[in-house]
């Protein structure tokens, strides 16, 4: 992007959390709150999740995309955040031991959980048959297998869903594309391995084949894809005579003042169309991940060196990095930043904001236009940061991870504390 394409006017409200505002000395407030006060109270980095914007996509999912929808953990999952989705009436996809004891610590139902994974273990499987999981979205011939060696100890049958994959690929990064035929996720179509293990299924006394599962990949923002792939999918389930099928997540959002994506609401409409058109009879259910937590929340850092190259570019170091946020090392996604206690000024400074991790490719924003002559201590902050930041977040350079609070209607609590580096040195041995 060259610096005339860089947008310098103030950070645009879409970007933020719904319950933005801004206070009367320019400063922005999220659930009522000023960020600066929050940043002085529990320290940066910080992750500010606005709870009733959390609350409000999960009514519009439940809305748009009908009863069984599930949150997809994977984007961002604590206690908390398993209770405000079942509070809220969603399901619940969890993709691994630690996200399925998260949910039952937050005593989501049983019957509420979807259970993920491309290779889940016995211990995985056993510990979700015996809490009475709803569903277990089986991925390969050696889970319909572990199932089976289970049923046989404990007589349980596990109620199932087959991923399948379509051969489509969606329009996003390769990294987070799993529709294609070469992926390891799922059953694939076109080589009749989903044919097969619907067979196999058939001829199982340990699972009962309730529907098909889909999902093609995630950021994605064309629903022409979404579209064709269902296409593929119904023509295989629907002679099944299943009862249900699910769609999976994926829905983009806007990370950017650039982009724009469909809502949740005009997802699901296209959803429902889409199966409309294709005479689909199953009930249909989603998993959206991103579209819910995404532009829930912000990080906000403390800037900490500044290193003007001239003639090259400045370099902004702040307290965090990838570490909280590896999508921009990962994929390559671009963010936006601001300065939380300027947030009416033009952003007019063309700055690359670095982290601290012993890494060139530590970058949390290549080119932020930010208000000029921020300095050491001022709040930099990045929006649309709720999904898959602090869920993919790490320790490298045993940098402890950031606290995470919920804000709502002018109070704050604690989610998830700040890790200290006496937590890391807990798992060491002498
Ligand atoms: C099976 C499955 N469902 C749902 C999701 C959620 O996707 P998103 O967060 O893009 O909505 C993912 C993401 O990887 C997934 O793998």
């Amino acid at each position: 992007m060259n610096q005339s394409e860089i947008p310098n006017g103030p950070i645009p409200l879409s970007l933020l959390p719904d319950s933005a505002e801004i206070g009367r000395k320019g400063e922005l407030l999220i659930g009522g709150i000023s960020v600066d006060e929050l940043a002085n109270e529990y320290g940066t980095p910080l992750f500010i999740y606005d709870e009733d914007h959390l609350r409000s996509r999960c009514r519009e999912a439940l809305t748009a995309l009908g009863e069984g929808t599930a949150y997809a953990g994977k984007a961002f999952l604590c206690v908390a955040m398993a209770r405000l989705v079942t509070e809220e009436g969603l399901h619940l996809d969890v993709a691994s031991e630690g996200e399925l004891r998260t949910a039952i610590a937050a005593e989501v139902p049983g019957e509420s959980i979807v259970l993920h994974g491309n290779n889940k273990s016995l211990d995985e499987l056993s510990l979700a048959r015996s809490y009475g999981v709803g569903r277990v979205v089986v991925d390969s011939f050696d889970e319909l297998h572990r199932l089976q060696q289970l049923h046989q100890k404990d007589g349980l049958v596990s109620s199932i869903l087959l991923r399948v994959t379509p051969g489509v690929e969606a329009h996003t990064h390769d990294y987070v594309s799993t529709g294609q035929n070469d992926s390891k996720f799922g059953f694939g179509i076109d080589s009749g391995a989903a044919t097969e293990a619907v067979e196999e299924c058939a001829s199982s006394s340990g699972v009962d084949l309730v529907g098909i599962h889909q999902h093609i990949g995630s950021q994605v923002f064309r629903v022409d894809s979404f579209a064709r792939a269902l296409e593929v999918v119904v023509a295989f389930s629907e002679p099944l005579g299943l009862p249900e099928l699910s769609v999976g997540g994926g829905l983009g959002v806007a990370y950017l003042e650039s982009e724009s994506a469909p809502s949740i609401t005009e997802w699901g409409e296209m959803l429902r169309q889409a199966c409309d058109g294709l005479g689909v009879q199953a009930r249909v259910s989603a998993e959206p991940g991103r579209s819910i937590a995404a532009q829930a929340a912000i990080t906000v850092y403390s800037v900490g060196t500044i290193k003007e190259l001239p003639g090259i570019r400045t370099y902004m170091a702040v307290d965090g990095g990838f570490g909280d946020n590896p999508r921009p090392m990962l994929y390559g996604s671009g963010y936006t930043a601001f300065a939380p206690n300027r947030v009416t000024e033009d952003r007019n400074s063309i700055t690359r904001i670095v982290g601290k991790h012993c890494e060139s490719s530590d970058v949390i924003v290549r080119e932020a236009s930010l208000p000029e002559n921020l300095g050491i201590g001022d709040l930099v902050a990045t929006p649309v940061t709720g999904a898959y930041g602090y869920s993919m977040a790490s320790t490298y350079n045993r940098m402890p991870r950031p606290p995470v609070l919920f804000v709502s209607q002018g109070k704050a609590r604690l989610v998830i504390r700040g890790e200290s580096v006496e937590d890391l040195l807990t798992l060491d041995v002498d």
